[in-house]
């Protein structure tokens, strides 16, 4: 994979800015990007003369960084190639295995996900076993999703307030999946994509990996501006919205707010985070006012990640046209999954309070603990969701992120759920922890926090993907 020179700029953002030699900035802002992963291992970075043309500065400046990056393990070049991004010996970037090396010794503050409520899961587990023999003489590839959870699921809708049925309904191996499958079949190659700004980092990723046009519409600090994205949104090829309790900010799009949006083309709302509404009503599904809206649901955020169930609401010919996609990289949601998801459906109206009560008194905590800690920092919680979106007084977030492992912590650098850079301010904090967690990441983000006000540079293992 290459990176092309105006790719890399735009995720450089402002690198130049602040003291010393350019060349320095710019090694240090590469390597930030490589540690955090957003720029991934093995991808050729761009020669030096198309860089430096780009940026306006020198290419000595240019060669200068590259052999610095060579020389301490982050670019590798074979003879008379281009150099690659990879990791000094003994490390490991955010996007390969550092999950599987670091659990269990680094909290995690990169994943706003909640644990599964254990019981409930494993009753639905002991029901699903029991309800496996019937599916067992077929051959089990539920391409388009079992009968009864696309059932289970359009019946949610309705209780939701949006009429569905189960032709509507396609079941996914998780939301991400569904926006991959909706990206692969709706976008070319330099499509026009309006995303909020800031968004869902893994829906970014997906977005540049298919050489979409990013227009990103700036949130305000109550939520949606309506006529920013009435205008992005006309003749674009696709808008990618968060309107249910918004990640990372918690924001929710209000009921007079969805009748009055106006949008220019077709539209994916990922309503991933859509149950957890801890101070306002549940929000009736944006489809039930723009009925050509197509929805991305799944249970990871109301049950757990785990399960690797989500969905895709749409009109059944685009159902169809889907599930066929789908059979391009896989052929169906594991059975046994999709059966005890029916059978949490069947028990949210239990399962869900004590869920939103934990979040709320997680929220009340995680705030109290950042107003003793960051007074100068600003947190203005939104009304549900997994997370807060902290601005602190300067531009440190990559930094954090590559030090924080040092310190026991993961974090997800603010700027990956932004781009062209922005967001240094910012940092994505969950209360989806338990207490112990939550005070425990909290005293290492001080220490994080101290040491990259005092110059410390990152050494080790940064956080890897995020949720
Ligand atoms: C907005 C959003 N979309 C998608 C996902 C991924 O969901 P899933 O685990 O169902 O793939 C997440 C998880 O954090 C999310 O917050």
């Amino acid at each position: 994979m290459h990176t092309t020179a105006p790719t890399l700029d735009r995720l450089l953002g402002d690198w130049a800015a602040g003291t010393g030699p350019a060349h320095r900035k710019l090694t240090e802002r590469i390597r930030l990007l490589i540690l955090d992963g957003r720029l991934p291992l093995g991808v050729t970075v761009p020669g030096e003369r198309d860089l430096a043309a780009t940026l306006g500065i020198s290419r000595t400046t240019v060669a200068t960084a590259y052999t610095t990056l060579r020389e301490t393990g982050y670019l590798t070049t074979r003879q008379r190639t281009r150099s690659t991004t990879t990791v000094p010996p003994g490390r490991t970037s955010a996007g390969h295995h550092a999950t599987e090396l670091v659990d269990g010794q680094l909290i995690d503050f990169s994943h706003a996900s909640p644990p599964a409520p254990g019981a409930a899961l494993h009753r639905a587990y002991t029901w699903a076993l029991e309800q496996l023999p019937r599916h067992l003489p077929r051959h089990g590839y539920a391409q388009i999703g079992l009968p009864e959870l696309r059932e289970a699921v359009a019946a949610r809708y309705r209780a939701r307030g949006l009429a569905t049925t189960p032709e509507q309904i396609l079941i996914t191996t998780g939301a991400q999946h569904g926006v991959h499958l909706l990206v692969r079949t709706l976008l070319r190659p330099r499509s026009r994509v309006v995303v909020d700004h800031p968004t869902y980092p893994h829906a970014l990723h997906l977005l540049r990996s298919t050489r979409a046009r990013i227009t990103p519409v700036a949130l305000t600090d109550t939520g949606w501006d309506l006529p920013a994205l009435a205008t992005a949104t006309h003749g674009a090829d696709l808008a990618y919205l968060l309107p249910d309790f918004h990640n990372p900010t918690g924001l929710c799009l209000a009921p007079a707010e969805r009748e009055r949006l106006r949008l220019g083309c077709p539209t994916v709302v990922d309503e991933t985070m859509a149950e957890l509404a801890l101070d306002v009503e549940p929000p009736v599904p944006l489809a039930a006012y723009h009925p050509g809206v197509i929805s991305v649901g799944s249970v990871s955020k109301t049950f757990w990640g785990g399960l690797r169930i989500g969905w895709i609401r749409a009109d059944p010919a685009l159902i169809q046209r889907l599930a066929q996609a789908r059979a391009g990289t896989d052929l169906g949601t594991p059975v046994l999954e999709q059966l005890a998801c029916v059978a949490l459906l069947g028990q949210i109206d239990t399962i869900l309070p004590t869920r939103l009560e934990e979040l709320r008194q997680g929220r009340a905590h995680l705030l109290g603990l950042l107003g003793a800690h960051f007074p100068d920092w600003t947190v203005t919680p939104g009304v549900g969701g997994l997370s807060v979106w902290a601005t602190m007084p300067d531009p440190i977030s990559s930094a954090l992120a590559a030090l924080a492992p040092q310190h026991g912590l993961r974090l997800a650098a603010g700027p990956r759920f932004g781009v062209g850079g922005a967001f240094e301010r910012h940092l994505r904090l969950p209360y989806s922890l338990d207490t112990p967690a939550r005070e425990a990441g909290m005293y290492a983000l001080v220490a994080t926090v101290q040491a990259a006000r005092s110059g410390h540079r990152a050494t080790d293992t940064p956080p890897a993907g995020l949720a």
